[in-house]
């Protein structure tokens, strides 16, 4: 800003030292941060910041690295998938370092050696996933991996970083990344030593350009994958498991249709097992066209005469016909709760005598057709079915008890008849319970009952 001549040198002295304090005030990263952006206080060795796109990941990291710059670290590695996301991200993009560096301490950038260096000599080495073998040898005191959840040789760059990484008293590494469920990832957010913050695309949603907003709204709200690009969230899908995210996201619905019966399934807690047992309870229905369709989980921790109460309410909101109840843990005691927060409920008890692998694999085989649908996102009995491996002795949760059991009595109740294939899958679980040996089901895919019924229109 340009002063008028007559200003006296005092003058001129504060304006220059207001218009210094203003400049360090516009890249005091402290000042600008939202608290989750920041690193983490105290003694760590690994700091993960797993977050939606856009949060402002790659911003944090790059503010952690010049932090450390000005705190006298000065051998650090810059990790990406690839040497075009180091340069056009980590360093020369919006939130790299360059961009974010303040006048009076700015990098300089030599891509030819790969390599960053600050007028205090600190260095930063440019590393890329493309090449793991480039991190076997160098020596760093700091280290920042933006994207790992998206490398493709993920363990072993990360296993030579951490070889590296032993230069000084305190060496420490940041990750920046949206999480995917590969198993160096899961591995570090289960790993007590290391920090995890994070969060939601939103949280950035004042420095992000509507567009892009708009788009990945538009892409991934409501959806699964959504879960892990907007709020962060890993997506684990385990192997065996009789359902999988794919098939779960392709069914789903936003509206309700038409419905011929509706039914609240509960499994309720043992309370011998004490109050960590959550009370599955689920709301299905039959639609006028002959799908299964879940309309809520309102399973959670309760007391007896909680979930009692959640499930009635539940059952006169959506205008059920009937609640049903597995009673293996103390039959009379159900029904005694349920019919003492309301006696004019239509109730049915149920007891599973069958594995819960059997009981499962007929409604499995309903959504392996894709006739069974959900009605929105339900996130935590989603992630129950896709990572309950359903092997043997593996107990199965809560949630997918209860939606077995209120799919099973859609397809088997008294008010099964006239269902469509959903009486005739019934046909065949009354036919195999009849059996008085049970044998051991055929996989899904070799049951001829599952592979008869008739398929509706995709
Ligand atoms: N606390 C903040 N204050 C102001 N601007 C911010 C803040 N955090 C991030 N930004 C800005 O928001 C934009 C997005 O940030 P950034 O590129 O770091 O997000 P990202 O999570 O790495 O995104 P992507 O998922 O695309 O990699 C950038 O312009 C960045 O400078
Ligand atoms: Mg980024």
């Amino acid at each position: 800003m340009a002063i008028a001549p007559h200003v006296s040198a005092s003058k001129r002295a504060l304006i220059a030292a207001l218009e210094q304090k203003a400049l360090q005030q516009r890249y005091d990263w402290r000042r600008h941060a939202r608290p989750n952006q920041l690193a983490p206080t105290g003694a760590w060795f690994v700091w993960f910041l797993k977050a939606g796109r856009g949060f402002g990941k790659t911003r944090s990291g790059a503010e952690w690295v010049r932090q450390r710059v000005d705190a006298g670290f000065g051998r650090m590695a810059l990790v990406a998938k690839t040497p075009a996301d180091a340069r056009d991200v980590m360093i020369e993009g919006e939130s790299g370092l360059l961009a974010i560096a303040p006048p009076w301490h700015r990098p300089t950038w030599q891509p030819s050696n790969r390599r960053v260096t600050w007028p205090n000599g600190a260095i930063a080495t440019v590393y890329s996933d493309e090449v793991p073998g480039q991190l076997r040898g160098p020596q760093h005191d700091s280290a920042w991996c933006d994207e790992l959840a998206k490398y493709r040789n993920p363990q072993e760059t990360w296993d030579n970083l951490m070889f590296g990484l032993r230069l000084g008293a305190d060496p420490r590494v940041c990750v920046t990344t949206t999480p995917t469920s590969i198993a160096l990832v899961k591995g570090l957010l289960h790993d007590p030593r290391v920090i995890v913050t994070g969060g939601s695309t939103y949280d950035n949603q004042a420095n992000l350009a509507e567009p892009f907003l708009a788009m990945i709204r538009a892409r991934y709200e409501g959806t699964q994958l959504g879960r892990q690009e907007l709020y962060g969230d890993v997506i684990e899908q385990a192997e065996g498991a009789l359902w999988t995210r794919e098939r779960i996201e392709t069914a789903r619905r936003k509206i309700i249709p038409p419905l011929r019966r509706i039914v609240v399934a509960i499994d309720p807690a043992a309370t011998s097992k004490g109050t960590s047992d959550e009370t599955g309870i689920i709301v299905a229905a039959v639609g006028e066209d002959g799908d299964g369709y879940v309309l809520d989980d309102v399973s959670g921790h309760y007391s007896p005469a909680g979930w009692a109460g959640r499930a009635i309410a539940a059952y006169h909101t959506q205008g059920a016909d009937r609640i049903v109840a597995e009673v293996n843990n103390g039959g009379e005691m159900v029904e005694h709760t349920i019919r003492t927060v309301d006696p004019n409920v239509s109730y049915t008890a149920v007891h599973a005598s069958r594995g819960k692998r059997t009981r499962a694999e007929p409604v499995a085989a309903l959504y392996e057709q894709g006739r069974v649908h959900h009605i929105g996102l339900l996130t935590e009995l989603e992630d129950q079915m896709c990572v309950w491996s359903a092997s043997d002795g593996e107990a199965s949760p809560d949630r997918v008890d209860a939606l077995v059991w209120a799919l099973t009595e859609l397809i088997t109740g008294d008010g099964g008849d006239g269902l469509g294939f959903l009486a005739y899958a019934g046909e065949r679980i009354a036919a195999s319970k009849a059996q008085a040996e049970p044998t051991p089901d055929p996989p899904v895919d070799e049951n001829p009952w599952i592979a008869a019924l008739p398929r509706g229109d995709p």
